[in-house]
C-alpha cells in the first residue's frame, strides 16, 4: 500500500475481497475507531479536564473504578449502540451485557472490551489502552443474551487495541495478518503505518509481574529462574525484564521487538486462573499476537480454544514470542 493509507481506506479494501461483505463491518469499524479518537483526547487532556482519580464504585471484579475506567466505558457505548450493526456489547466495566436500547435497530456482531487498560497508569501518565473484540451473533438481530458471548477466541470476526502512549496508535487484525495504524491529530485519521507486524520467533526479553513469585506454579518458577541465571545458566543468554502493568503496552512492545508476556496460573484463589480476563483481554490480545507468528497459551492449551463459561471469567496467559512460549508451555508438560 501507497503511505497515506488510511485505516477507513484500508478496511474497505480489505472488505472487497470477503465474498458476501455487506459493508456493515466497516461501518461498525468506523465507529470504534470513533470512540477510540474520543478516548484518546480524553486521556489526552487528562488533568484539564477533571478526568484523573478513582471513583467510590467498584467493578465485577472487586476492582475500584477509576474515573476514566468509568468515562470510557461510556464512550465505547454511546458510539457504538446507535448504528444497527450490534445484537449487544459487554464490558469489563459492566456487571451483565448491556442491552441495545429498543429505540435502535439491532444488527449482526457483538461487541465486547476492554475500555481502559493498564488503569492503574493513568493517575501516573504512563500508556494505558482499549482492547475489543468483535464476534458474529448467534443469530443476527436479536438481543443477545450472556450465552451468546460465550464463544471461543477462534470465533473472532476481529480484534484490535488503540495504544494510548507517545503517540495513539490502533493495532488490529481481521484474521488476515496484523497492522498498525497511528493518529494523525492534525488531520483526525488513522494512518497505516506499522503493515503486517511480525514478533519475532526468539527473544531475550521477559515481562512478568515478579511480585507474585511465590504464587507461581513449578514450570513459571522454573522458566523464570534459568532466564535470571543468564548466560552461564540452561538458556545460555543474558534476558532483559520489563514490566509496565499495562497489557496493552506489553503486547505492543512484545509486536515491535519480541518478547514473552506472562500472567500465569497462580495459587492465590481456587480457580488459579490469574488475573487476565478471557473475553476482553486474553482472546483480543491472542488473536492479534497468533496472526503477527506468535503464540498464546495458558501453559496448557491454546488460549483461543478455551470454551468460555463466563464473561469475567480469568484465564492464565503465556503470549509473544513462538519459541520462547514453546519453551514454557514444554514445562508445563514436562515430568514433575
Ligand atoms: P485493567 O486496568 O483493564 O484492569 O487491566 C490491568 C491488567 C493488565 O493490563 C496488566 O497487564 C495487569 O492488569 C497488571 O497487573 P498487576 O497490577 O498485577 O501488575
Ligand atoms: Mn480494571
Ligand atoms: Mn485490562
Ligand atoms: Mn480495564
Amino acid at each position: 500500500m501507497h503511505s497515506g493509507t488510511t485505516l477507513t481506506q484500508f478496511i474497505i479494501e480489505e472488505q472487497r475481497h470477503i465474498a458476501g461483505a455487506t459493508g456493515d463491518f466497516t461501518a461498525l469499524l468506523n465507529d470504534v475507531v470513533t470512540a477510540i479518537k474520543t478516548i484518546s483526547n480524553a486521556v489526552n487532556k487528562g488533568a484539564l479536564i477533571g478526568v484523573m482519580g478513582s471513583l467510590d464504585t467498584e467493578n465485577v471484579q472487586g476492582e475500584t473504578q477509576k474515573k476514566l475506567d468509568v468515562i470510557t466505558n461510556d464512550i465505547m457505548i454511546r458510539n457504538n449502540e446507535w448504528a444497527g450493526h450490534l445484537a449487544g456489547m459487554a464490558s469489563e466495566e459492566m456487571d451483565n451485557v448491556y442491552s441495545i436500547p429498543t429505540k435502535y435497530p439491532l444488527g449482526k456482531y457483538l461487541l465486547v472490551f476492554d475500555p481502559l487498560d493498564g488503569s492503574s497508569n493513568v493517575d501516573i501518565n504512563i500508556s494505558v489502552g482499549t482492547i475489543f473484540s468483535i464476534l458474529r451473533a448467534p443469530v443476527p438481530n436479536r438481543a443477545a443474551a450472556k450465552e451468546d458471548f460465550l464463544q471461543p477466541g477462534v470465533k473472532q470476526v476481529c480484534a484490535g487495541y488503540a495504544l494510548y502512549g507517545s503517540s495513539t496508535m490502533l493495532v488490529l487484525t481481521t484474521g488476515h495478518g496484523v497492522n498498525g495504524f497511528t493518529l494523525d491529530r492534525d488531520i483526525g485519521e488513522f494512518i497505516l503505518t506499522h503493515e503486517d507486524m511480525r514478533i519475532p520467533a526468539d527473544t531475550k526479553e521477559f515481562a512478568i509481574n515478579a511480585s507474585n513469585q511465590r504464587f507461581w506454579e513449578a514450570p513459571v518458577q522454573r522458566y523464570v529462574a534459568e532466564c535470571l541465571e543468564g548466560k552461564t545458566g540452561p538458556r545460555e543468554r543474558d534476558f532483559n525484564m520489563r514490566w509496565i502493568a499495562s497489557m496493552v503496552a506489553e503486547v505492543h512492545r512484545i509486536l515491535t521487538r519480541g518478547g514473552i508476556f506472562m500472567y500465569p496460573r497462580d495459587t492465590r484463589d481456587p480457580s488459579k486462573a490469574g488475573k487476565l480476563r478471557l473475553m476482553y483481554e486474553a482472546n483480543p490480545m491472542s488473536f492479534i499476537v497468533e496472526q503477527a507468528g506468535g503464540k498464546a497459551s495458558t501453559g496448557y492449551e491454546r488460549i483461543l480454544d478455551v470454551e468460555p463459561t463466563d464473561l469475567h471469567q480469568r484465564v492464565p496467559v503465556i503470549l509473544g514470542s513462538k519459541n520462547e512460549v514453546d519453551v514454557v508451555v514444554g514445562y508445563h508438560s514436562a515430568p514433575k
